[in-house]
């Protein structure tokens, strides 16, 4: 009798609980409805769960974070209001707005939208790294140790590490030069990047070019499981087998990661300590100043390259020609490629950027951080009320696909970077802006040029017809096939 009371309580009481959670979950939707409802946007398909229909086509591959929102602006302008489930997010391209909130620090970086980088299945996986890091005291101490190792005057001493990457790239790809078999570019600049990050970081021994990589296969696993539980929640609480394996197998990888970087850090500490030389790498760099101081088509873009890659072969054969082992003065002397830079390069990462845009928040908040000395304030973006504590979207995929902002926005025109009044200020910024830009810029910049000298000094490749090229969110953007090649060697098809 006394259990079957207790059993009716039991059950009254979570009816109550529950009744109570959904009316306190359904007020502060409402309340959040209702403080955006000034600002133009698409309509919600669901009360609960917002704008769900364009996550799901991004998690669909039907389209991109960066496409959706650049078809959004074009119908309801440059002020942009989305329901991310229950998250309100403001997207802007405003290049007034842009630079009022990439240079200025009381905008954060929302910490919520960085927790699979931080700890993944329960794992610390980057944990507070300089990437995840939304504390902005914290984060300067740390950027402020690690600037010096990305500084272009400490890069230029790795040369001989990009030189031999790119090198052993040319030869792995010359296996493959018989014009017939078809060479995934994608999974090859994919081993020459992260082998060249690996080595130049902290010395990494281990060929990732011509071998399968337990390390580099590690990486890949722990980025597609960060993508997954963006999408998918609740895959870290799923039950059955197949998830748990997927957890277990994500965690070891994790384990692999974080175990080599440590071994190698307290080996290097051990080694400064007994005054041993320290390998030249970014590494040891950071430890001795860490010690001192506390719908664009794609094949008319390979076209549109055929005209630069025949410039560009010609400044190599005349500059560089044979030469194996590049100098940082040489990449300097490569005027249309240093040009290049500014042009071709850009306009590549112009039409295919790694991050439709960057996130912020209108004040000093984050989820992690409530910084009490800043005031939550709003923001006015030509004539819009953005409410504090919102979400913010700097959207340079959609600024670059604007003809306010540039001409014949989608032609592939590399010239349009020389001419300045052409890519105006605050439209274009590939690696962010302000004190949380890429710190690694020089290194990608550099490691770019190294390997396409190498590659076209040898190489020449040709698009696989029939292929469907494409872009798709991952985290970052990326090809969405394996953009694959037949290759020749230079010489022979000349
Ligand atoms: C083409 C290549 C690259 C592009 C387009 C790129 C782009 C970016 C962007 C847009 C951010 C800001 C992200 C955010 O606000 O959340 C960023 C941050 C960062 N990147 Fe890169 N990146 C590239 C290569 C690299 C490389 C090679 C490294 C390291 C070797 C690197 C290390 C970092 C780090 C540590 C941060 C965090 C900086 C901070 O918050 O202080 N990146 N990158």
């Amino acid at each position: 009798m006394l259990v079957l009371l207790i059993l009716k309580w039991a059950i009254i009481l979570s009816i109550i609980g529950l009744v109570a959670v959904s009316s306190v979950i359904i007020v502060k939707l409402m309340m959040a409805h209702n403080k955006y409802k000034h600002l133009p946007g698409p309509p919600r398909n669901s009360f609960l769960f917002g704008n769900l229909s364009l996550l799901q086509s991004v998690m669909k591959d039907e389209t991109t974070f960066g496409e959706a929102f650049f078809e959004l602006h074009k119908k309801y302008g440059p002020v942009v209001l989305i329901f991310a489930l229950h998250k309100a997010v403001v997207s802007m391209t405003d290049p007034a707005i842009i630079k009022e909130v990439l240079t200025n620090d009381k905008y954060v970086k929302p910490a919520e939208n960085y927790t699979v980088f931080v700890e993944l299945f329960g794992e610390r996986f980057g944990g507070y790294s300089l990437v995840s890091e939304t504390n902005h005291e914290k984060w300067a101490r740390h950027r402020r140790v690690l600037n010096p190792a990305f500084h272009r005057q400490y890069l230029r001493e790795l040369m001989y590490i990009f030189n031999d990457s790119a090198g052993r790239m040319v030869q792995y790809l010359t296996t493959k030069a018989d014009g017939k078999t078809e060479v995934s570019m994608v999974d090859t600049i994919g081993r020459v990047t992260v082998e060249a990050i690996a080595k130049a970081g902290f010395s990494m021994d281990e060929d990732m070019i011509f071998q399968k990589s337990t390390f580099r296969d590690a990486i890949a696993l722990c980025f597609e499981a960060g993508r997954k539980v963006n999408i998918d929640p609740l895959l870290q609480y799923n039950p059955f087998k197949e998830a748990r394996d997927y957890r277990a197998k994500t965690k070891e990888a994790i384990h692999l990661l974080r175990d080599t970087a440590e071994r190698m850090i307290r080996q290097r500490l051990k080694d400064q300590q007994e005054g041993k030389k320290l390998p030249k790498d970014i590494l040891s760099y950071i430890i001795k100043t860490a010690m001192v101081d506390e719908k664009f088509q794609m094949v008319e873009m390979v076209d549109d390259l055929s005209h630069f890659w025949s410039r560009l072969l010609e400044e190599i054969d005349t500059v560089i020609g044979d030469k194996e082992d590049l100098l940082y003065e040489d990449i300097a002397k490569l005027e249309y490629m240093m040009l290049c830079w500014h042009t071709v390069i850009n306009q590549v990462l112009y039409h295919f950027l790694m991050f439709a845009g960057f996130e912020r928040n209108t004040s000093a908040f984050s989820t992690r951080h409530w910084h009490r000395s800043k005031k939550p304030e709003e923001l006015q973006c030509l004539g819009h009320r953005v409410p504090a504590n919102t979400m913010l979207f700097l959207v340079t995929y959609v600024m670059c696909r604007q003809e306010q902002f540039f001409k014949d926005p989608l032609t592939f025109d590399p010239e349009r970077f020389r001419r300045d009044e052409d890519s105006p200020l605050y439209t274009y910024f590939p690696f962010s802006m302000g004190s949380r830009s890429c710190i690694g810029q020089h290194f990608a910049l550099i490691e770019a040029r190294v390997v396409l000298v190498k590659l076209f000094q040898k190489l020449n490749l040709k698009l696989v017809p029939g292929q469907k090229l494409g872009m798709v969110d991952r985290l970052t953007m990326r090809p969405s096939s394996q953009c694959l090649h037949y290759i020749t060697e230079r010489s022979k098809s000349a």
